[in-house]
C-alpha cells in the first residue's frame, strides 16, 4: 500500500523496483512470489504515477518497453565478436568424431572431457548489449559478422531484463541467446487470430522470426515471445568464471533467463545419455529443439581449441532426425479403432521421417480431412514428431496437376458394414456394434495384449 508521507518520485522508484524484484523471480528463477493480480496491480499504479508526472519515466522503468514510433528499416549493428554458428552431427559416430578431436588437442588421452549440454533451441539468435547494467542495444544475429538492430523489439519481451541485478555485472556485457514462441502461446495466438479472421502464424519458428522482424514494436509487443540466454560475446570492465556451467549460474543470478534443462555432463557418455533422454522429453517440451548442443565446459580449453571458419572447435550441435518430409498419398482408407471410432488414415509412398519408415498417416476426422483438403495422389507433408503417431499436417500442390477427387466418408462401418452414426456436436464418426463389430474385437483384444 502507498505510504501517505511518500512523494510520488519515492513511490515511483519503490514500484520500479518492487516490479524489477518480480521480473527477476519469475522469469530468471522461475519462482514467482507474488499472484499475477498483484503483478499487474503494481504496473497500473506505476503506469498512472508516470501518465500524471511524465518526468518520472525513466528509460529502464519496466512501463517502457514499448517504444514510441515505427521505424522504416531497421539499423546495421556490427558484432564486436563475430556470432558464430555450430558444426552439425546427425549421429552418434559423428559425436565421437568430436569428442575425440576435442581431446587429442587438448592432449588428455582418455581423461573425460565436461561438457555444458544445452538444448538448442529452434528460434531466432539474438545479442543483447548492457552498460552499466542496462540493455542499451539487441540485433539478430545477421551473416555473423553484421546483424540488424532490433533494440525496441527486443524490449518489448518481458524475458528479457531491462536492468540487470546485484553485484559485479561488468561495465559493458553482451548476451547471447535464443528467442522463440512457446507452443502454448503459438497456439493461443492462432486461436485468437482465427477468431478474428486474421492470417495465422505459421509454425513457431517462424514466429518468433516474423515477430522481431516487425518494423513496428508494438506489433512484437502483442506476440508471446519468450527467450533463453546461452553465451556471452563482448564483456568490458569486469570478469566472468571460468566455465559455461558457472558463467550461466552467474548470468542467472544477474537476472536472465537460463534453459532450465541445460546440465553439465562427463565426457561422450554423458552427452549421449543426454541427448537420448531429451530425445525422449521433446514432445512435453514447452518449446521447439532441433536437437542438442554440447560445449567443452571450461572456458580455457575453450580457448585453447579455438575456432574453423565460422564454427568453434569446442561446441557441436547433434541434431534429431527431421520430423517433417514431403511424399505422396496413395491411398486413403478408413479404420475402425477399439471404441468404434471411425478414422480416416493416409496411405503413402514410404518415407524416412523422424528417425523412422513411414506408410500410414493419421488424419484425425472427417473434419480435419476436409479443412486440410487430402485427395489421393496429393503431394503431402508428413510429420512424426516423438513416438507420436505420424500425421499429416498440409497438401503441397505441384502445378499442373489434375487433383482426384475429394474422399467420401463411409455411410456403414468399413469392418461389419453397420451404419454409421454422427453425432451434431462430434467430428467422429463411430460404429455403433461394439465388441460384434470385427474390427473393433481385435483392437480390443490387441489393446488387453500390449
Ligand atoms: S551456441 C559459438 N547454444 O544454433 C556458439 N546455439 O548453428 C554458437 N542455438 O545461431 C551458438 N540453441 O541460434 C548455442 N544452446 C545453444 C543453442 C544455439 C540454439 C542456435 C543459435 C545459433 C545456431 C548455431
Amino acid at each position: 500500500m502507498p505510504r501517505t508521507s511518500e512523494s510520488p518520485a519515492a513511490r515511483a522508484a519503490r514500484l520500479r523496483a518492487a516490479i524489477h524484484r518480480h521480473d527477476y523471480l519469475y522469469y530468471a528463477l522461475d519462482a514467482p512470489e507474488v499472484p499475477d493480480a498483484e503483478y499487474d496491480r503494481l504496473m497500473r499504479e506505476l503506469v498512472a504515477l508516470e501518465a500524471a508526472e511524465p518526468a518520472l519515466r525513466t528509460p529502464d522503468s519496466p512501463t517502457q518497453r514499448v517504444g514510441g514510433t515505427p521505424v522504416a528499416t531497421f539499423g546495421q549493428l556490427v558484432h564486436r565478436v563475430p556470432m558464430l554458428s555450430l558444426d552439425n552431427a546427425f549421429s552418434d559416430e559423428e559425436v565421437l568424431d568430436f569428442d575425440r578431436r576435442v581431446r587429442e588437442r587438448l592432449k588428455v588421452d582418455d581423461t573425460p572431457i565436461r561438457y555444458s549440454a544445452e538444448p538448442k533451441l529452434d528460434g531466432l539468435a539474438f545479442s543483447a548489449t548492457y552498460e552499466q547494467g542496462v540493455l542499451v542495444r539487441g540485433a539478430t544475429r545477421g551473416d555473423g559478422e553484421t546483424g540488424e538492430d532490433i533494440t525496441q523489439n527486443l524490449r518489448t519481451i518481458a524475458a528479457l531484463p531491462l536492468k540487470l541485478h546485484g553485484d559485479g555485472v561488468p561495465e559493458v556485457l553482451e548476451v547471447r541467446g535464443e528467442v522463440f514462441m512457446p507452443l502454448a502461446g503459438f497456439e493461443r495466438f492462432n486461436r485468437e487470430a482465427a477468431a478474428r479472421g486474421e492470417k495465422l502464424l505459421v509454425n513457431p519458428r517462424n514466429a518468433a522470426a516474423g515477430s522481431l522482424r516487425q518494423l513496428d514494436a508494438r506489433i512484437t509487443a502483442t506476440r508471446p515471445l519468450d527467450l533463453f540466454i546461452y553465451g556471452v560475446g563482448h564483456v568490458e570492465g569486469g570478469t566472468l568464471p571460468q566455465s559455461q556451467g558457472e558463467i550461466f549460474r552467474t548470468l542467472q543470478g544477474w537476472g536472465f533467463r537460463i534453459c532450465p534443462q541445460s546440465r553439465i555432463v562427463e565426457g561422450i557418455a554423458g552427452c549421449l545419455a543426454y541427448y537420448r533422454e531429451i530425445g525422449a522429453a521433446r514432445v512435453g517440451l514447452p518449446y521447439q529443439i532441433d536437437g542438442v548442443v554440447y560445449k567443452v565446459d571450461e572456458t580455457a580449453l575453450q580457448a585453447q581449441l579455438g575456432f574453423v571458419a565460422r564454427a568453434p572447435r569446442w561446441a557441436l550441435a547433434h541434431k534429431f532426425p527431421a520430423e517433417e518430409a514431403l511424399t505422396h498419398v496413395r491411398g486413403i482408407e478408413w479404420q475402425v479403432g477399439r471404441t468404434g471410432t471411425v478414422t480416416p488414415v493416409a496411405r503413402l509412398e514410404p518415407v524416412f521421417v523422424g528417425g523412422v519408415t513411414v506408410s500410414n498417416a493419421t488424419l484425425h476426422n472427417v473434419d480435419e480431412l476436409a479443412r486440410k483438403d487430402v485427395r489421393v495422389g496429393d503431394g503431402v507433408v508428413i510429420r512424426r514428431a516423438g513416438d507420436v503417431i505420424p500425421e499429416v499436417v498440409r497438401v503441397v500442390l505441384e502445378e499442373d496437376v489434375t487433383r482426384g477427387e475429394p474422399p467420401v466418408p463411409p455411410t456403414s462401418c468399413p469392418s461389419c458394414g453397420e451404419p454409421v452414426s454422427r453425432e451434431a456436436d462430434q467430428a467422429a464418426l463411430r460404429c455403433p456394434r461394439g465388441r460384434r463389430c470385427p474390427a473393433q474385437r481385435r483392437e480390443e483384444i490387441r489393446h488387453c495384449a500390449s
